[in-house]
C-alpha cells in the first residue's frame, strides 16, 4: 500500500531531524498537528502487536529501571507496558500532542495511577534535570540524541522500537542509531526482532 501523506511527512521529518536536529523547528508544528488529528483514532489504526519488539527489548535490559520515560508516548501504551514489566518503576509518558495525552490519561489503569503520569513536552528540549532517568524508551518516535545523552543517568538505558521495522514511517536504521549513540558514549547494543517489529537497546556507561 502507498504511504499516506502523513506517513511521508513522518518519514521526511525523521530523516531530516536525525541528520540535522536544528531542522526540527520546521517540522514541529506540522507533526504536532498531524498527531493531534490522529489522537482520537490512534488505537484503532496502529498495526497489531505494535509493541512486540518494545516488550522483548524491555526483557533484555541489564537492570530494572526505577525512573523511566516513554518519549512520544501517544496514547500511553509504552508507558503502561514499562509499568507492567517493572512494578517498582515510576513512569512518565511525554508527548507533544495534548489529544494523545488526554487519551493516555483516560486509559490509565487505577492500579497504576500512583506511578504512571503523562506530561506535555518536546523531546528536543525536555524540562528534566540531567541524569533524571534509568530508562528512556521510544516506540515509533524521532530520537533527539543530545537530550537523551543529557537525561539518561550513568548505567541507564535507551530503547528504540519500530512496529514494522524498516516499513515504519518513523524509522531509524540500527546502524544509524549505533553511530549517534556511540558518539555520545553509549554501548552494549542489543538488537531484537518480533515478527516485523524491531528494537535496539543501548547502555550509558
Ligand atoms: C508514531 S506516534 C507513536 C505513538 C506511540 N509511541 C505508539 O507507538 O503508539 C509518535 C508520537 O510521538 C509524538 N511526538 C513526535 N515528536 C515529538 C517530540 N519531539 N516530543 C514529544 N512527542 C513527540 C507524536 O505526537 C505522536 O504521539
Amino acid at each position: 500500500m502507498r504511504p499516506s501523506l502523513g506517513q511521508r511527512l513522518a518519514r521526511v521529518a525523521t530523516n531530516a531531524v536525525v541528520a540535522k536536529p536544528q531542522l526540527w523547528r520546521l517540522f514541529r508544528g506540522p507533526i504536532r498537528r498531524q498527531f493531534e488529528q490522529l489522537a482520537a483514532n490512534w488505537d484503532s489504526i496502529r498495526s497489531p502487536g505494535h509493541l512486540a519488539a518494545y516488550e522483548r527489548a524491555l526483557a533484555r535490559l541489564p537492570e530494572p529501571p526505577k525512573r523511566a520515560l516513554d518519549l512520544g508516548t501517544g496514547t500511553g501504551d509504552g508507558a503502561f507496558t514499562i509499568a507492567t514489566h517493572f512494578p517498582e518503576a515510576d513512569v512518565v509518558g511525554v508527548d507533544l500532542a495534548p489529544g494523545m495525552l488526554a487519551e493516555a490519561r483516560r486509559k490509565t489503569p487505577a492500579a497504576m495511577a500512583d506511578r504512571v503520569r503523562f506530561e506535555e513536552g518536546d523531546a528536543a528540549h525536555l524540562p528534566y534535570p540531567d541524569r533524571s532517568f534509568d530508562l528512556v524508551a521510544h516506540a515509533n518516535m524521532i530520537p533527539f540524541f543530545a537530550e537523551l545523552a543529557r537525561i539518561v543517568a550513568p548505567g541507564g538505558s535507551v530503547l528504540f522500537a519500530f512496529s514494522v521495522g524498516a516499513q515504519t514511517p518513523i524509522y531509524v536504521p540500527p546502524a544509524r542509531l549505533r553511530e549517534e549513540l556511540g558518539k555520545r558514549g553509549f554501548g552494549d547494543f542489543v538488537e531484537v526482532e518480533a515478527g516485523p517489529a524491531t528494537a535496539l537497546i543501548a547502555r550509558k556507561p
